[in-house]
């Protein structure tokens, strides 16, 4: 038996940072997934290979170990954190592994760049396990499990990724972060993702900007209430189809976000090709220094993605109402 699952990645419309402090964001599942196919192997031993970083090795989670087997020299070490997360999942389903298992991982999420690549690989990875050894799970129960998982790797985790690999759709995570909501949009958002190799690690980054909370208060306190205000007013726009209103509030948002020290020069290089292009809103999406940005394009996807690819890499990123789907090839 054969078991392949996959689960989207996400990006965040409208305020993150914000939401560290309690404020309400929208996030949205995209159409890019990560793939993590199941095959039983003869000992019991879990192999993992994860294509599109070259990475391989077993796990072995009676030591609660992962030994990376040939790691891509153009693979950076903190890759290898990739195979925790699976390792983690595993462990949520199948407890005392006794099923030996090879584990193919294939991803068209770019990693790192805040497209939430690692929750779509934790989904994947527990609907699959569950599917392999005949535990059934349902969709919260996956959820809950992979938030954990989240947990347990990161040291802490808001539920926006796992929440969208899992179900799909948009949602909107109150203030307080009290509920994630789902929000009933029913037309097709036409955003375009842009990315650069460089990295923003997200803990640096929410740091500094905590740092800059301390110093400042003052002035970044009335900046996290804007954002909150943006995003507010984001979700009538997105239900009303207010298109001139949703690209303004996410240029809005960019430029707040810019004054909280996360923009890069590429950041703001491609949020403003995209607008030259014809997008009528673009903002960084997750935690910046680094990363991706979001565009919002009606009727010019394919000249915002031009456009971008010329310096950079973009795809055009239609909203998932699917999440982790499971298919079984005997
Ligand atoms: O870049 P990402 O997808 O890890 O997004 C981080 C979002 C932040 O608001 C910056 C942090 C958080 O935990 O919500």
């Amino acid at each position: 038996m054969e078991v392949t699952a996959s689960a989207p990645g996400k990006a965040i419309l409208f305020g993150e940072h914000a939401v560290v402090y309690g404020k309400p964001a929208i996030a949205v599942a995209v159409n890019r997934r990560a793939y993590v196919t199941l095959k039983k192997r003869e000992d019991k031993r879990i192999h993992v290979k994860i294509n599109d970083l070259n990475l391989s090795g077993f796990i072995d989670p009676e030591n609660g170990g992962v030994q990376v087997e040939d790691l891509d020299e153009k693979a950076e070490v903190k890759e290898k954190g990739i195979l925790d997360y699976i390792l983690s999942a595993v462990l949520k389903v199948q407890n005392g592994v006794d099923q030996g298992m090879n584990i193919e991982v294939d991803l068209d999420i770019p990693i790192g760049a805040g497209l939430g690549s690692s929750a779509a690989i934790t989904v994947a990875t527990i609907a699959a396990v569950s599917k392999f050894s005949g535990v059934k799970l349902s969709e919260d129960e996956i959820a809950e499990h992979a938030h954990n998982v989240e947990i347990e790797v990161q040291g802490a985790a808001s539920r926006i990724d796992t929440t969208l690999s899992t179900y799909g759709g948009v949602i909107y995570l109150s203030k307080d972060a009290e509920g994630v909501l789902p929000l009933k949009i029913d037309w097709n958002i036409p955003l375009v993702v842009g990315y650069t190799e460089e990295r923003g690690n997200t803990g640096e980054i929410v740091e500094s900007v905590k740092l800059k909370k301390e110093a400042y208060p003052e002035v970044i306190n009335p900046i996290l209430n804007a954002v909150e205000a943006v995003t507010d007013d984001a979700v009538n726009a997105l239900v009303e189809k207010d298109e001139r209103r949703i690209g303004e509030l996410m240029n809005i948002n960019h430029g707040l976000l810019d004054a909280m020290g996360v923009n890069t020069g590429d950041l703001s290089r491609m949020a403003y090709t995209a607008r030259k292009a014809g997008a009528l809103g673009s903002k960084i999406t997750g935690a910046g220094g680094g990363g991706s940005i979001i565009a919002y394009c009606p009727g010019k996807v394919d000249e915002v993605i031009a456009n971008l690819n010329k310096k950079d890499k973009a795809f055009s990123a239609d909203i998932s109402m699917d999440g982790v789907r499971v298919k079984v090839k005997k």
